[in-house]
């Protein structure tokens, strides 16, 4: 039900930081306009600017406070300023910022340790590579899986995204995130699981997964017949939150398989508990990954990245010399470290599983109520909400996002857009957040979800 009372502000901090006496966020925009690329991209028709930060709230230059549900794009996992990891990189820091994994140090062993112990047992995920961005992780995890394999073919998804290298630019599917450049060499993009949107125009389950079994033919009309690899967001979150039928990776893995492919699972998203039920998204799906690559949420705002995979698929690139001068950085190192034992230290998983399930059913009622929604999905606390002109035709709501995300923004409440049409919210806060921020939530998106609706029919 909602509360009349909330979605006005968020209830105050009860610990605010102290107040910002910075440059005015006339002077930060523009040193931004005069001196930054002008392929930065802003939210928000007056860009908000932002300069602190406590767990799951932010506060912009005038004080005021927002909910984070957007959690810096999925990437701050545990809490703004998390008082853990504030402590572990200070301490690192003081101690020494940075050598190269030319020298030994023992944060990046520990972590890598770490790490392994957090994949399924006799999966065999045991050796990783450390990157700084979840680009480079899916390079490197593309770049394993040919050299181990010795074939070139990748399949990847429709309305994928993967990064904006030239090789994760290609096996991306979003024309939105794509140069008209050379990109994608031996790509091949099939059907993801996109039931709302279903591209054979089935439904499920009578269609027999024909999405899923359609990369058999994918395979045999557009490649050799032997794969490379397969790379896959479990859910795929800049496509707006879109989760496949329980089937389709079981189905996709096996036929990948059969083709000689390597699985991989883009995490970047989807790890560290976020999805709730449990610690991967890939393990939502019942399938085990030859390559897991990750970032954002991995490191809660370190520019960490990594792909962990079996030690003879990574054995091939040892051919050659490979170096990444801040790959496996002790600052990094640490701040990983610190952010994988607060989310186990702290039940943030389970967490995730009982504020999303709430929040998730919250935003069930309110597609009761407002026509604008046309699909609510996710798991945990990566949801969408799919916002339509009208549920018979789907038509993509791109305007009415847009003024839902303006109303939220201006009621103390940050959500995040995806959708190849930008028609999708995306929740995803850091997932230290509880039942009544979730509340707050639902109640500032109800106001919003009205107010966007009386603008497009007054
Ligand atoms: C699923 C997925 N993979 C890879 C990336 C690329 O990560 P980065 O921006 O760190 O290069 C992103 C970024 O949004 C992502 O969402």
């Amino acid at each position: 039900m909602s509360n009349p009372q909330s979605g006005g502000t968020p209830p105050p901090h009860a610990d605010p930081p102290t107040p910002y006496r910075g440059p005015t966020r006339q002077q930060i925009l523009a040193l931004r306009n005069r001196y930054l690329t002008p392929a930065l991209l802003t939210m928000y028709r007056d860009p908000l600017c932002l300069v602190r930060g406590k767990m799951q709230h932010v506060w912009d230059e005038s004080g005021k406070q927002y909910l984070d549900a957007f959690g810096g794009i999925v990437t701050i996992s545990v809490g703004h300023a998390h008082p853990r990891i504030v402590d572990a990189v200070r301490k690192q820091i003081a101690t020494l910022a940075h050598t190269t994994t030319l020298y030994l140090h023992p944060a990046i062993g520990q972590y890598a340790k770490s790490l392994a112990e957090h994949f399924p047992d006799h999966s065999g995920l045991e050796v990783t590579y450390f990157t700084n961005s979840g680009s480079e992780a899916n390079e490197i995890a593309i770049m394993m899986a040919r050299l181990a394999t010795g074939s070139f073919d990748i399949l990847a998804l429709r309305n994928a995204y993967h990064g904006g290298l030239q090789t994760t630019m290609g096996v991306t599917a979003q024309s939105t995130w794509k140069y008209p450049l050379p990109q994608g060499f031996g790509v091949h993009h099939a059907a993801p699981g996109y039931c709302y949107r279903c591209p054979f125009g089935l439904e499920y389950p009578s269609c027999d997964m024909r999405c899923a079994r359609d990369v058999e033919d994918k395979i045999r009309f557009e490649t050799s017949g032997q794969l490379a690899c397969f790379i896959g967001e479990p859910i795929q979150g800049v496509g707006g939150v879109v989760d496949p039928p329980p089937e389709f990776f079981r189905i996709v893995y096996d036929i990948v398989r059969q083709h000689g492919g390597l699985c991989i699972a883009d995490e970047v998203q989807t790890g560290w508990g976020r999805t709730g039920e449990h610690y991967w998204g890939f393990q939502n799906w019942d399938v085990v990954p030859d390559l897991v690559t990750m970032a954002k949420g991995i490191g809660n705002g370190a520019p960490l990245g990594a792909c962990t995979t079996r030690r003879e698929i990574a054995e091939p690139m040892a051919q050659r010399h490979h170096f990444n001068t801040f790959g496996g950085n002790p600052v990094s190192m640490v701040q990983g470290q610190a952010t994988l034992e607060i989310i186990d230290d702290e039940g943030l998983q389970k967490n995730a599983l009982i504020v999303g399930r709430h929040l998730k059913r919250r935003l069930e009622e309110l597609k009761d109520r407002h026509p604008l929604i046309g699909d609510v999905r996710g798991k945990g606390l990566m949801l969408g909400v799919e916002l339509v002109e009208d549920r018979a035709s789907k038509t993509p709501a791109t305007a009415a996002t847009a003024d839902v995300l303006e109303s939220a923004k201006d009621r103390g409440l940050l959500l995040g857009k995806g959708g190849l049409e930008g028609h999708v919210l995306r929740i995803t806060p850091p997932m230290c957040i509880t039942t009544n921020d979730a509340d707050f939530l639902a109640d500032t998106l109800d106001h919003a979800l009205q107010t966007a609706t009386t603008q497009s029919h007054p």
